[in-house]
């Protein structure tokens, strides 16, 4: 297994992370590392998926950048967001905002007839972080994703940050045990994951491709 260690050094990673917690788009909150939406826009414009679908959607910066970003790339993508509680600040007919507990996303995804929705997909949990939440969704979108998609473990970086322990793990350690025990189900998409450098990325081999 590779290691998880990010490319990042620990004094730029305090600022780094400043920004991130403090980055907008469009004057909406937007909780991105700017690697990632580098690696996001080659992802998107390689994949072409007809759907982008993120967990946890907080203020709905991420999903108006994923919206853009596919109306400026000419992709015929549905946009959903999936989120404990649904954004109050972001009306946009090209997104849909669905409440939805990572732990039993079952209900809300058949709800929205994801299985009738065209592949390729680019899939992205960003949402509790948990070691358990992060093991749901694998469970979840590995079952329901096709050969070739994109699923993107979001902020394994919280264990460099030093705080994964609050998160029981965190994604580092669900990624890990998820591999071990599922060979053959993804591949460490090391293209995205070392665009910029070894696991140069918030999502250390977090960009998984499905087998
Ligand atoms: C890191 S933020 C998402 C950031 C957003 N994707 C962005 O880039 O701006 C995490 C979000 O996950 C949501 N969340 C926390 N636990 C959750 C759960 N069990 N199921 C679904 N969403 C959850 C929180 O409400 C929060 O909005």
């Amino acid at each position: 297994m590779r290691s998880f260690t990010t490319a990042f050094t620990k004094p730029m990673l305090k600022g780094y992370q400043a920004g991130v917690m403090g980055y907008t788009y469009k004057g909406v909150r937007c909780l991105k590392s700017p690697i990632d939406i580098a690696i996001y826009l080659r992802l998107l414009w390689e994949l072409k998926p007809r759907l982008i679908l993120e967990v946890g959607s907080h203020s709905g910066g991420s999903a108006l950048l994923f919206a853009d970003l596919a109306e400026i790339m000419g992709l015929e993508a549905r946009i959903i967001s999936v989120d404990l509680n649904i954004p109050e600040g972001v009306r946009d007919d090209r997104i849909t905002f669905l409440q939805g507990d990572v732990m039993n996303l079952g209900p809300v995804l058949e709800a929205c007839g994801l299985d009738e929705i065209p592949h390729p997909w680019f899939v992205t949990e960003d949402s509790a972080h948990s070691h358990a939440g992060c093991l749901a969704a694998l469970a979840e979108f590995s079952a329901r994703m096709q050969p070739g998609d994109i699923l993107a473990m979001e902020d394994g970086v919280l264990d460099d940050l030093g705080i994964s322990e609050r998160y029981d793990g965190g994604p580092n350690r669900a990624l890990g045990e998820y591999l071990a025990a599922h060979p053959g189900v993804f591949e460490i998409a090391e293209d995205l994951c070392d665009m910029f450098g070894p696991n140069a990325t918030y999502n250390p081999n977090g960009y998984l491709r499905k087998l």
